[in-house]
């Protein structure tokens, strides 16, 4: 699904975040990137739903050559990949319904479908009662919540979550988890950024270790 070959990724001002990456992630496969604050996670899923560039390297996914990818092919890509940021990315002016909606609103699904799907995603999350509120009416770990959803709806084939439970609950969080490992065992391969070494070895997935930008195991 993934094959990166020595990823380098310099920021402007000469900020390295990751150096001379080589990493090869199977479709199905359920991976997590673990490392401290600024060890380069973020910069990691970043470059695989090319929201930026690797300085040079190659980078796969999915067969595309996405290190040379046109900016107009990049909605396409997008379209089968469920992304939960970090800072969640919630559209502020909208209500929780129409965040999530508003994915499948863009592949011009019919109304009901979108309804039903959106309903079904809300459950998952435990936010159905929060359908018609608007972000700033939420808790952080609500918000969040609203995130993983929208990331989901689509049905994707590749889900990027980055440190998708670090406002939640231990209850939520482990309910969150539970639902990317059943929606792994449907297919779909999951890749989630933690700063939690520790529960992410406890799942006994594939981990990845990475450190000033660097893979240490
Ligand atoms: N847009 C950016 N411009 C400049 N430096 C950045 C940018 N994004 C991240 N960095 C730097 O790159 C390094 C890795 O950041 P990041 O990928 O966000 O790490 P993590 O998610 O592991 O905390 C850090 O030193 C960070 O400050
Ligand atoms: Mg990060």
């Amino acid at each position: 699904m993934i094959q990166m070959r020595h990823i380098t990724k310099v920021y402007e001002k000469g900020i390295q975040a990751l150096n001379d990456i080589n990493v090869e992630i199977g479709r199905g496969e359920m991976v997590f990137i673990t490392g401290p604050s600024g060890a380069g996670k973020t910069t990691f899923l970043k470059l695989i739903y090319a929201e930026t560039k690797p300085t040079s390297g190659l980078l796969f996914v999915g067969g595309k050559n996405v290190s040379s990818l046109a900016s107009r092919d990049v909605p396409y890509l997008r379209r089968r990949i469920g992304v939960v940021y970090q800072d969640f990315k919630l559209l502020y002016q909208k209500t929780v319904f129409e965040n999530i909606a508003f994915a499948l609103r863009v592949i011009s699904l019919p109304s009901a479908e979108i309804y039903k799907r959106t309903i079904k995603v809300l459950n998952i999350v435990e936010l159905t009662h929060k359908k018609d509120a608007f972000p700033h009416q939420l808790s952080g770990g609500e918000q969040q919540r609203v995130a993983i959803a929208r990331a989901i709806v689509n049905d994707p084939v590749l889900i990027l979550a980055d440190e998708p439970t670090g406002n939640l609950d231990a209850g939520m969080a482990a309910n969150i988890m539970n639902f990317f490992m059943e929606t792994n065992h449907q297919g779909t391969t999951v890749i989630v950024a933690t700063h939690n070494k520790e529960k992410a070895l406890k799942m006994g997935t594939h981990v990845i270790h990475v450190d000033s930008g660097q893979i240490v195991g």
